[in-house]
């Protein structure tokens, strides 16, 4: 009965030690909700969920990746591009037209207006940027997402290493390096610099789409005497239209890409106005392939956040005497409204149009976007023509 009262204390009032940040207790119920959720999904939709037996490539794709060349560049990585010639020589040759699309457009978004700038006399190409559209996507990284190491390993994978280890697999970020220097704009500035290159395109008027803001200004500022315009199509660096943050959402990124009703509506929700479901088809098998999921999705995380359009104009003599011009949705959103003030704000004296398409209108606004862009080209091959002349003959 000599009870040491402080033990007694002691004893009623465990030491309160914060747990851990995901225990065991917690993570069990956890993983077994996981594997459960994993294996009914794998027993219902066997053939959506099969990482196997790739499906054929729909026929619009095939048409695009014959129509193209696979550009092997050193250093890599190998770049998809497509060039569309003008069907006559016209008596003044204007220089190309280079496109670079958004995330997840790809130049198979872009085929029509590759052709309409041509059947109006210009050499129009684009280019697909690392990973993107038919470019193909960097060597896997050692370590792949959850979902991918549960259906590669078995389902019960996670669940054995919980009870073998005590641990929470997964815990740790895949090391932000190879991929992201693969993704960042610089990179894809200087791949898309050497695929120019291997085109023998010579100097261009660069048309940037959506995401590839940061990639076509670097592209800009590193090789100023190689563009001759630049014209902006719904142009940012922090918000593609594709949601590529979808593509790494566990089962969910999986599912938007195997049904092709819920890949073609988050189409419409986000980049066109209509899209017919070949066309969708095309796109979806596009992103479908051996890392190209993965590829989209960290082309996404690897934009840069703090890219500022004002400071990058007037980052130099060159650029800031660039000609320029801003092709924008006038009817996507209020948001997107919005963003496209920001844009006007921050290049005074640019041209600035408002389209009807919405925020790939290359797809949706083809015609429209195409006229737009050969007359803004041919108003500065006409001012090159008659300076150039003005030049030869001085007035006497
Ligand atoms: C991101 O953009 C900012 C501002 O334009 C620039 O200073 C910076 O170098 C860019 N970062 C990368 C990694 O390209």
């Amino acid at each position: 009965m000599a009870a040491d009262p402080a033990a007694a204390a002691a004893a009623q009032v465990p030491a309160r030690e914060p747990p851990p940040p995901l225990s065991i207790v917690s993570a069990l119920p956890f993983w077994f909700y996981l594997t459960a959720a994993v294996s009914l999904l794998a027993l219902l939709l066997p053939h959506l969920l099969s990482p196997h037996a790739p499906p054929p490539l729909p026929p619009l794709l095939r048409r695009h990746l014959s129509a193209g060349r696979l550009l092997k560049l050193h250093p890599g990585p190998d770049l998809f591009a497509l060039t569309s010639l003008p069907a006559s020589t016209p008596a003044h040759h204007p220089h190309p037209v280079l496109v670079l699309p958004g995330l997840a457009a790809g130049s198979f978004s872009f085929r029509r207006l590759l052709s309409s700038l041509s059947s109006r006399g210009l050499l129009a190409a684009a280019i697909d940027l690392p990973g993107q559209g038919l470019s193909p996507p960097p060597p896997p990284p050692p370590r792949t997402n959850p979902l991918r190491e549960i259906l590669d390993r078995g389902i019960f994978h996670a669940f054995e290493h919980l009870v073998e280890t005590g641990e929470v697999p997964f815990q740790d970020e895949p090391a932000p390096g190879a991929s992201h220097s693969f993704h960042s704009p610089a990179e894809a500035a200087a791949a898309a610099a050497r695929a120019v290159d291997a085109l023998g395109l010579g100097p261009v008027h660069l048309v940037i789409h959506d995401s590839a803001l940061a990639a076509g200004a670097a592209l800009v500022s590193a090789n100023p005497a190689a563009v001759l315009s630049v014209t902006l199509i719904d142009a940012t660096a922090t918000l593609p239209a594709f949601p590529s943050a979808v593509l790494g959402v566990p089962v969910l990124g999986r599912l938007v890409l195997s049904v092709p009703a819920l890949f073609r509506g988050l189409m419409r929700l986000c980049c066109v106005r209509g899209m017919d479901a070949q066309e969708a088809d095309a796109h979806r098998a596009a992103m479908r392939g051996e890392g190209k999921r993965d590829a989209v999705f960290e082309a996404g995380k690897a934009m840069n956040q703090s890219f500022d359009l004002r400071e990058w104009r007037t980052s130099s003599e060159e650029v800031k005497s660039l000609p320029m011009m801003v092709l924008w949705s006038g009817s996507w959103s209020d948001k997107w409204i919005d963003e496209g003030k920001k844009v006007i704000a921050a290049l005074p004296g640019t041209k600035f149009v408002y389209h009807y398409g919405g925020r790939w209108p290359q797809v949706d606004a083809c015609e429209e976007i195409s006229k737009l862009i050969s007359e803004f080209v041919a108003l500065l091959t006409t001012a090159d023509k008659s300076t150039e002349a003005h030049n030869d003959h001085p007035v006497s």
